[in-house]
């Protein structure tokens, strides 16, 4: 096959797979708005615009500054039945129109719930809606939405690294909801709290392996090597959310490449976040690319960054000299590297090599 440059990489017309994507950072705009009158709550803002003026990161910022954004809406969202089932369903007709043929896409059970759990970082009254239920909710409105939209999503539950004590009844709701969507445990939130602390972590991941419970965990994104070593070692990830910074340790980068490790990378949403550097030409994606490595193209969180997949793909080629080739190849290892049960990741990747014209001897 040739290699041919991507002209027009904001419409990389090709089926594409998405394996870090936030539930809650992928809401619309419209949808909090609607939501918030309807409870009765004061919107943000009055209009998605203006709503978005306030929420979208337009310059580098902060890990704190970025985790502010959430704070503007989350409590219009969580603890409410109907918002929760929405923002699943619409979820899945976004990524429909993105081309997204496979999505995994993750949240915190807590976050999203306002009873049954201990300190809420949302200012809100005492409610009934359990961790439970909004597994529950969110796999219903998931499924609806792949019966409308022709797209299979799984989603992922995530553990906060500041609330170790939610993550026994994360691990749970991974095991009791494995058949019902539900496929792979991630630990998301500040990387300097290191799991060495907190042992919930380390216990909840140890559980999850046991009872083949996939793994993956946001490390080295803006934590240095060691967070994605102990990510490795200690909690077995079997994919890196981000894992940016593990190229500055010459002997783990090759220890992982060695391994096939996948890395979950987000281009738009690491320049915002200050993980990366603003110049993109200077991304890690680069050397990744470079060294032929497992690897994804994701959007993390929509919402905030004003983004869609199409952008982050056009970033890749506008700035990092990606070809639709490359792009072809890392869709591949992304559905390699999903966490399908085998069959039906042998499905999804005959699915892309049709759509592709290739086949599964056709070299990159
Ligand atoms: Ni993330």
């Amino acid at each position: 096959m040739s290699e041919v440059g991507c002209q027009r990489p904001e419409v990389f017309d090709e089926p594409k797979v998405e394996l870090h994507v936030h539930l809650d950072g992928a809401v619309r705009a419209q949808t909090i708005i609607d939501v918030a009158r309807r409870r009765g709550i004061r919107p943000p803002a009055d209009t998605p615009e203006e709503l978005r003026r306030l929420l979208v990161l337009r310059e580098p910022a902060s890990l704190t500054g970025f985790l502010a954004k959430f704070a503007i809406y989350m409590h219009i969202i969580a603890g409410d039945r109907d918002a929760i089932r929405r923002i699943a369903y619409e979820f899945v007709e976004d990524k429909a129109r993105q081309g997204v043929i496979y999505a995994e896409v993750r949240y915190s059970p807590h976050l999203l719930a306002n009873a049954d759990v201990d300190p809420l970082p949302w200012d809100q009254a005492e409610g009934d809606l359990s961790p439970d239920e909004v597994v529950r909710l969110v796999s219903r409105g998931l499924s609806d939405g792949e019966r409308a939209f022709r797209v299979k999503v799984r989603s992922i539950l995530c553990c906060m690294r500041h609330m170790p004590s939610w993550s026994a009844s994360v691990v749970e709701l991974c095991k009791k909801y494995r058949h019902e969507g539900v496929v792979a445990i991630d630990l998301a939130g500040d990387e300097s709290l290191d799991c060495q602390a907190y042992p919930g972590h380390a216990r909840a991941y140890q559980e999850a392996a046991r009872c083949g419970i996939r793994r993956t965990v946001h490390a080295g994104e803006v934590g240095p090597p060691s967070v994605v070593k102990e990510a490795v070692e200690v909690l077995k990830a079997e994919r890196v959310g981000h894992g940016y910074r593990a190229l500055e340790d010459p002997e783990l980068y090759a220890r992982l490449l060695a391994a096939n490790m996948h890395f979950e990378v987000c281009p738009i949403s690491s320049r915002l976040t200050g993980a990366c550097a603003g110049d993109f030409s200077e991304h890690p994606a680069v050397t990744l690319r470079k060294d032929k490595a497992n690897y994804s193209l994701n959007t993390d969180d929509p919402l905030i960054f004003d983004s869609t997949l199409q952008l982050d793909y056009g970033v890749a080629c506008r700035h990092m000299g990606f070809t639709r080739q490359e792009f072809r190849r890392l869709n591949i290892c992304s559905a390699a590297s999903s966490f399908l049960p085998e069959p039906e990741k042998r499905e999804l990747l005959l699915r892309l090599y049709r759509a592709y014209g290739m086949t599964r001897s056709t070299p990159f």
